[in-house]
């Protein structure tokens, strides 16, 4: 049996490990080793990278995916999408959704792994539908969780819906890497007797399960696994690439990867992570084991912002009734999946329950949203007495919220007029008003100066 293994150094091991601040400098001269290492694709864009492009790296995002695609003719480049929320966590209108997914697979897209916070599938309708259109593979995904409401047969169902979307594959997003090895071998042996496309499995090494998750996955039955190269995996990254092909290959697996430019990817990303690590970008703490996600069930990330946020109140003591208090309002919310922006929803919601000490008295405007219907709907049932104490006589909203928004490409694109250079400068736009002026700006005043050094040079 075949099993394929996309490489996420370049996104999810970047944006794990080092806050998504690698430059394209930085591992440009790697690409053609990645290209020819036969990996089934690289994540290497979407998630938080386009934004700490612009707001960090002084980069076009957009440039960065033109040059990578370049650099790697023969790979699959994979991005990661969240629905109707592109890369943030409002809701953008269908037309500014197309778009986006249009101009991604036009600048070198291929698979767009596709997801949405709660698992409302009409929230990432659009962006399939589109993906396909444009003739690149939409990954369909199912954020994964653990509650009452949350069962094998749930699951299937979420997956029977994908799979009648028409999506090219199914993916497993475990984020916060709190699913084992029996439940990743239950949950796709399940979706594997109800659809027929291609299972994928993303986790993380946070609680140290997912080389045991990814095992009894593949004899389940799933075909495609996320993995980081070793000086980059562990921890809050993926599990190590190399490991995994070793163990792999043993029982007899095919896995199709050059060992060879696995190692020349490895030799190269060394030095870069101890540079991190010397300036203090990465903290060695993300790289250990914490198993702190499987006692509180709440991701580790959820946990040190639940700390820091105590700790700023002066409340570190009232920790453990916050940690009581965090299922009761997930269960009063109808169980939402512990990804952002629900964690942290979550999470202020619990503290402000128990500082205040009434719950409920103060709900933030998020969860008022949450509760009118505008993040799409919620896995389990609202616990009606919120929903009343919260909106009154007002029915939440049931539709697709995306379905109330106007139109606005065209809209911000004649409102922008030539400060944006292209309809992707357009796209940056609207996904990070502020960040991408001042982004425009540098760009703008550093093409300035090398004319006039042009110019001098002439003189
Ligand atoms: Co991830």
């Amino acid at each position: 049996m075949r099993v394929h293994i996309t490489e996420t150094v370049l996104r999810d091991a970047n944006q794990s490990l080092i806050a998504t601040r690698l430059p394209f400098e930085k591992f440009k001269d790697i690409l053609p080793v990645l290209d020819r290492a036969g990996y089934y694709s690289l994540e290497c864009w979407g998630g938080a990278t386009f934004d700490s492009c612009l707001r960090y790296l002084d980069e076009d995002p957009w440039e960065r995916l033109r040059k990578i695609k370049e650099a790697c003719p023969n790979t699959k480049l994979q991005m990661l999408l969240r629905g109707q929320n592109i890369l943030g966590y409002k809701h953008y209108p269908d037309d500014v959704v197309r778009k986006f997914v249009e101009y991604s697979v036009k600048n070198g897209m291929d698979i767009i792994r596709i997801f949405d916070a709660l698992n409302d599938f009409r929230n990432i309708k659009v962006a399939v539908e589109e993906t396909l259109k444009w003739g690149a593979m939409a990954s369909g995904t199912i954020s994964y969780t653990t509650s009452p409401v949350h069962t094998l047969e749930a699951y299937a169902k979420m997956g029977k819906e994908l799979e009648e979307m028409g999506v090219s594959t199914i993916c497993i997003k475990d984020m916060a890497g709190i699913m084992g090895p029996k439940e990743a071998y239950d949950l796709v042996k399940a979706l594997k007797e109800t659809v027929k496309v291609p299972i994928v499995l993303h986790t993380h090494s946070t609680t140290g399960l997912a080389p045991m998750t990814y095992l009894k996955a593949i004899e389940a039955g799933c075909e495609v696994i996320d993995c980081a190269i070793s000086s980059f995996s562990g921890g809050t990254s993926q599990y190590a690439t190399e490991s995994m092909v070793y163990a792999l290959r043993q029982l007899g697996y095919e896995v199709g990867l050059d060992d060879a430019a696995l190692k020349e990817v490895n030799d190269f990303f060394k030095p870069v992570k101890n540079e991190y690590l010397e300036n203090g970008t990465l903290n060695p703490f993300v790289l250990t084991t914490n198993t702190d996600a499987l006692n509180y069930q709440i991701p580790g990330g959820m946990l040190s912002n639940l700390i820091a946020q105590l700790k700023a109140q002066n409340s570190l003591d009232r920790l453990d009734e916050v940690l009581a208090e965090t299922p009761r309002v997930r269960k009063d919310l109808g169980y939402p999946p512990l990804v952002t922006p629900m964690s942290q929803m979550v999470g202020v919601q619990a503290a402000t329950n128990v500082l205040v000490g009434e719950r409920y008295k103060n709900v933030s405007k998020e969860v008022k949203s949450y509760l009118r219907g505008e993040y799409g709907r919620a896995p389990g049932e609202v616990d009606p007495e919120l929903l009343a104490k919260v909106l009154g006589d007002e029915k939440p909203y049931t539709g697709r919220f995306a379905d109330t928004l106007a139109p606005e490409f065209e809209k911000v694109k004649a409102e922008l007029g030539d400060r944006a250079e292209s309809d992707e400068d357009v796209l940056s736009y609207i996904a990070f008003p502020q960040i991408a002026e001042k982004f425009f700006a540098s760009r703008e005043e550093k093409r300035n100066r090398t004319m006039q050094y042009t110019v001098e040079r002439i003189d």
